[in-house]
């Protein structure tokens, strides 16, 4: 009875149960990897003004968070150190004993369920800001991979499931795999940051980490958000390089490349769904202006639906109570 001879496609948009027969993608709690900002001291537990739900913690608090995320189900965290001490080669970046090295050690002792993935970057620990060392007003690419390599050891010494470098030098994947080689790592994945825009979207994050670069920019190290046949040049040398996983950094503005990625290599494709992109649906819902659970589910989603394998999300946790409904 349709002589127009057209589709019916509302045929299988009927009810939830016809929707979740043909549904293409879903969200599991094990696609979600939870950031969590370590300090120094004791009885710390600072909210984070511009990222509402999301606090920086000292040690002691730890147990707390990890013991909340095993029982929602969350299994992996990506551990962020936030030092008292800066100098101008970021020292306590690779301190045996530096904060990072130190809750990697705890999480490891006492929760032992979780996979910990260490984020390998010199921001947070340098008193200027940047993510490698400065000679002559530049990033000094070959000297900040012998820092990089050395974090990545001693977090490795401390733990680290996985080693994620995020510096956007050129070869850090290659310093870094031959580091932990010589180190005995052979068996500790990298999770290359290797598409990582210079972006806006990162100003919450550079509050909660005390990581703003205090002069300049990152644009010399991080890529043009304009760019797209470069984010398939730097996640080929990264895969020649040994990278066992390959991170897109924003999520949300870069689905087209998440997707180019997906399709023309085969690694695990990390989205990192970044802080500007949790605050600002945070603020909208705050005002009442956007429902967050269905916003949430449906950026979550779109990640996915664009070739993500795992979300890095400051979401994580509340993304677990939606899913356990
Ligand atoms: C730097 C770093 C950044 C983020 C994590 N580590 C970006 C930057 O400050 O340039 C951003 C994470 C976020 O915004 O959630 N190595
Ligand atoms: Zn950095």
């Amino acid at each position: 009875m349709n002589p127009l001879q057209f589709k019916r496609h509302r045929r299988l948009r009927k009810t939830e149960s016809m929707r979740s027969l043909v549904r293409e993608t879903y969200l599991h709690k094990e696609d979600l990897i939870y950031p969590i900002f370590v300090v120094e001291g004791s009885g710390v537990k600072n909210a984070v003004a511009s990222m509402p739900g999301v606090h920086q913690v000292s040690l002691d608090y730890l147990a707390e968070e990890m013991t909340e995320l095993e029982h929602l189900g969350v299994r992996s965290v990506i551990v962020f150190g936030v030092p008292n001490e800066k100098d101008a080669v970021g020292t306590q970046a690779y301190h045996n004993e530096g904060i990072v090295q130190q809750a990697i050690r705890y999480i490891k002792k006492e929760h032992t369920s979780l996979t910990v993935i260490a984020d390998t970057c010199l921001c947070q620990y340098t008193d200027h800001g940047h993510c490698g060392v400065i000679r002559n007003g530049d990033i000094a690419n070959d000297e900040s991979l012998e820092l990089i390599t050395k974090t990545a050891v001693t977090q490795a010494e401390a733990g680290a499931d996985v080693i994620a470098p995020s510096n956007m030098m050129d070869g850090f994947v290659a310093a870094i795999r031959k580091g932990l080689d010589e180190a005995g790592y052979s068996q500790i994945p990298v999770m290359s940051y290797a598409v990582k825009y210079a972006s806006a979207f990162y100003g919450p994050f550079r509050d909660a980490a005390h990581s703003s670069p205090q002069f300049g920019d990152r644009r010399a190290y991080q890529m043009d958000p304009a760019n797209r046949l470069e984010a398939l040049r730097e996640a080929e040398s990264d895969i020649e390089e040994g990278a066992d996983f390959l991170i897109v950094k924003p999520a949300l503005s870069y689905l087209d490349i998440m997707r180019e990625l997906k399709d023309r290599y085969h690694l695990p494709l990390v989205a990192y769904n970044v802080s500007g992109e949790y605050s600002m649906i945070k603020a909208a819902a705050q005002n009442g202006w956007v429902n967050e659970q269905e916003i949430v589910l449906e950026k979550l989603t779109s990640m996915k639906r664009a070739g993500a394998d795992l979300i890095v999300t400051y979401f994580a946790k509340d993304v677990a109570r939606y899913l356990e409904k």
